[in-house]
């Protein structure tokens, strides 16, 4: 006859049922205990990364035909504003120079967040881009940010589509 704890399938890296819960820990349970430790460590790595790639990669989608952004006064000279609805950034490098590019990181896929002192800033890893031609200047990103289209009318920067 067995009993409902021997019938119970074994964990993976769990401690045998026959482990003593009164302190005495012989070297079998050590390091059962040792590997369920690490097994729960690398779940834990494996659902963290998990959440990091499931929070880049859900990115606003780019709209079809050009769309006016705003006033080009907003963008400030050296800097630069972050459309997230539109999923780009303009920048000003210099006065009545205007850029943009995608706000995508080409490292995992988060969004720019921040420009400033003359860099585009992801908020995930570290990675920053230069504000003149989105060069990589830090950070893992593999790659610059892709450059985007725009036309200054009127006062008003407009997206390509
Ligand atoms: Fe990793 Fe941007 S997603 S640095």
């Amino acid at each position: 006859m067995t009993t409902a704890r021997e019938a119970a399938p074994a964990e993976a890296g769990a401690p045998p049922a026959s482990c003593p819960a009164d302190g005495h820990d012989p070297l079998g349970c050590q390091l059962s205990r040792r590997r369920l430790f690490r097994n729960a460590a690398v779940a834990g790595t494996v659902v963290a990364a998990g959440a990091a790639l499931a929070a880049c990669g859900s990115g606003p989608s780019k709209p079809s035909g050009p769309t006016t952004l705003g006033k080009s006064s907003a963008i400030p000279v050296g800097g630069g504003v972050i459309f997230a609805a539109q999923d780009v950034v303009v920048t000003q490098p210099a006065a009545g120079t205007f850029k943009a590019f995608s706000a995508t990181c080409t490292h995992l896929g988060c969004q720019v967040n921040t420009v400033a002192r003359g860099l585009i800033q992801c908020p995930c890893h570290g990675s920053m881009y230069s504000i003149v031609d989105g060069s990589v200047k830090a950070g893992p990103a593999p790659a610059p940010l892709p450059p985007e289209r725009i036309t200054v009318r009127n006062s008003e920067i407009v997206l390509d589509g």
